[in-house]
């Protein structure tokens, strides 16, 4: 039940700092140590390449879920939109390991590529809100998101929860492989589920925020570089499910090669400044559309914050940060929904398990 919040979405935003923690306390075993199964951890071990398969906001956490397997565990991951991969079959691995990401675990595109694989005698591995779900039933193994049901259509806490077990699944498997690490996903975890909490106090700001920005425009770009620009993407994909407003997330260097020209007066533009390496690249950015009229909205990490940007979110480990830079993004769409007298738990067009192809 949504109890006193006038809405399930805002109630789920909210929710994510708890959801963190329980996963947290889900995946730890009475030694503090990583807690997941055996036959997992095999099978994340056996695979010479992971191929990541979903939709939508769950095939956002597979961009991040990428990063965090590919520097963490040191293996090679591709992560793929499930609709588009029976018809754009990219050459398979000797032993490829299938993950499937689904809030819902019903979801018919992903499905349709469980299946398949399942029949050429591939493993496949569920990461699902809903255990006992079609995807999770059908797959080998299945890990559990704890994120408690979420009923808004659009996707808040499942989608940080998704990356949370990511990165928990990531470092068990180099712990397996024997590789060295000094990144403790259970602490760092807490760090971030208290970095949530910071964000979710900051309401008025953020619903500030998005009225300045938000409550007239047309259309609105997300920017960011690395892992800066997953977030964006998935910070559109919020904005313009709730809000109708035409949102994209783009790669900060790609603008110079034909999206500034979208830019007008006024265009609003949300760059993400999380990671050190690409700090400077992504202000030159910012800047470039700034010059050509654009109203600039930067969300920066403390440590790289600077004198004008609009929010600056607590510092937390570099891998993490998607976690708690899309809070403010998920809140901004919120408000703009708001703003807009749209119906932000069940937008138009929208159903919240897709179980059509
Ligand atoms: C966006 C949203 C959708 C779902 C997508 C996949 O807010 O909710 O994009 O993420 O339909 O759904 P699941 O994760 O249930 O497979």
């Amino acid at each position: 039940e949504k109890g006193t919040y006038p809405h399930y979405m805002l109630k789920e935003i909210d929710e994510q700092p708890f959801v963190i923690r329980n996963i947290i306390s889900k995946y730890k075993d009475v030694e503090e140590n990583i807690k997941l199964d055996e036959t997992i951890r095999q099978a994340m071990l056996d695979a010479d390449r992971i191929y990541i398969i979903a939709a939508g906001t769950s095939y956002h956490a597979g961009l991040v879920g990428k990063q965090l397997i590919e520097r963490i565990a040191n293996k090679p991951v591709e992560t793929h939109i499930a609709s588009e991969f029976l018809y754009n079959m990219p050459l398979l691995s000797e032993n490829p390991l299938f993950i499937f990401i689904s809030q819902s675990g019903e979801t018919a595109d992903s499905r349709g590529v469980l299946v398949n694989v399942k029949e050429m005698g591939h493993k496949a591995l569920t990461i699902t809100n809903v255990p006992g779900s079609t995807l999770s039933r059908e797959a080998d193994f299945t890990l559990h998101t704890y994120a408690g049901p979420e009923i808004a259509v659009a996707s808040t806490k499942a989608y940080t929860a998704q990356m949370a077990v990511l990165a928990i699944l990531a470092v068990d498997t180099a712990k397996a492989a024997g590789i060295q690490i000094d990144f403790d996903p259970l602490q760092e975890l807490a760090i971030v589920a208290s970095a949530m909490e910071t964000l979710t106090d900051k309401k008025e700001v953020l619903e500030q925020i998005s009225r300045e920005y938000l409550s007239v425009t047309r259309n609105c770009f997300f920017i960011g570089r690395a892992i800066d620009y997953f977030v964006g993407q998935e910070g559109a994909l919020k904005l313009k499910e709730i809000s109708y407003i035409q949102a994209e997330g783009f790669a900060g260097g790609e603008l110079k090669h034909g999206t500034i020209a979208l830019i007008e007066e006024g265009t609003p533009v949300i760059g993400i400044a999380t990671q050190e390496h690409v700090n400077l690249s992504i202000r030159g950015n910012m800047k470039e559309v700034v010059a050509r009229g654009a109203s600039p909205c930067m969300i920066s990490m403390e440590g790289l914050e600077e004198a004008d940007d609009a929010l600056v979110i607590p510092h937390v480990h570099e891998y993490l940060t998607p976690l708690v830079s899309v809070i403010p993004l998920q809140l901004i769409a919120y408000y703009a929904a708001l703003h807009r007298d749209c119906d932000v738990d069940k937008p138009r067009n929208l159903a919240k398990s897709v179980t059509v192809e």
